[in-house]
């Protein structure tokens, strides 16, 4: 039973993303997170200060950052596009910092590559970037070698992958509780009838 709404941002838009199927997999392993707007990122127009205002901003892009805001966390699935995170993340991630909707919330960062690092030098620029927006980044699970590691079906089989992903979702998890909590304790400090 989902008890956290997740926001999952994919930062690929191919067919069979290995990126995607972390994403599809999180879910599956973690049956208390339900993950929204997948799909929401690489719909988004590219970000521009001219239009981020209530009257002008476009329609996915109110709604990227409504999903935010109803949000208890974040996965952000990406590929390492050149050393560097995706295009689409990046611009996810600027609609993001004028609504302010991902502080204070957990954040997930995952990656699969066919090459030997697995992604992980798409994360490093992203950590300033999430700390600055208030984020709190929680794990980075990196995959390499994905090709050999999916099934006919495009979905890791690996015992190794599946492992690592449980123990991040794990993690992620308690950072969730964890967040809730401490947003509960602060509301009954500011209460006015205490
Ligand atoms: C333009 C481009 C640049 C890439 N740069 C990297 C890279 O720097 N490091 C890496 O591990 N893989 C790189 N790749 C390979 C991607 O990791 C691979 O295509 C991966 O499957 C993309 O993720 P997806 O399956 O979710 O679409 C690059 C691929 C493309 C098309």
């Amino acid at each position: 039973m989902a008890q956290w709404t997740v926001l999952g941002i994919c930062g690929s838009l191919r067919q069979g993303s290995y990126n995607a199927e972390l994403l599809r997999l999180a879910a599956e392993l973690c049956p208390e997170v339900s993950i929204v707007g997948r799909q929401a990122a690489g719909r988004l127009p590219l970000f521009n200060p001219d239009i981020e205002d209530e009257e002008v901003i476009p329609e996915p892009a109110r709604e990227f950052r409504s999903l935010a805001d109803v949000s208890d966390g974040v996965i952000i699935a990406s590929p390492e596009y050149a050393h560097g995170p995706s295009g689409v993340v990046k611009n996810a991630m600027d609609w993001l910092v004028g609504s302010g909707g991902l502080a204070g919330k957990p954040t997930l960062l995952m990656s699969a590559s066919p090459g030997q690092a697995g992604g992980m030098r798409g994360h490093l620029p992203l950590i300033p970037t999430l700390t600055l927006m208030g984020a709190v980044p929680v794990d980075s699970v990196t995959v390499s070698g994905a090709p050999a590691l999916v099934d006919d079906h495009g979905e890791f089989h690996d015992p190794a992958v599946r492992e690592r992903m449980r123990l991040a979702m794990e993690a992620f998890s308690r950072a969730l509780s964890y967040s809730r909590q401490k947003s509960e304790n602060l509301r009954l400090v500011d209460s006015p009838t205490r």
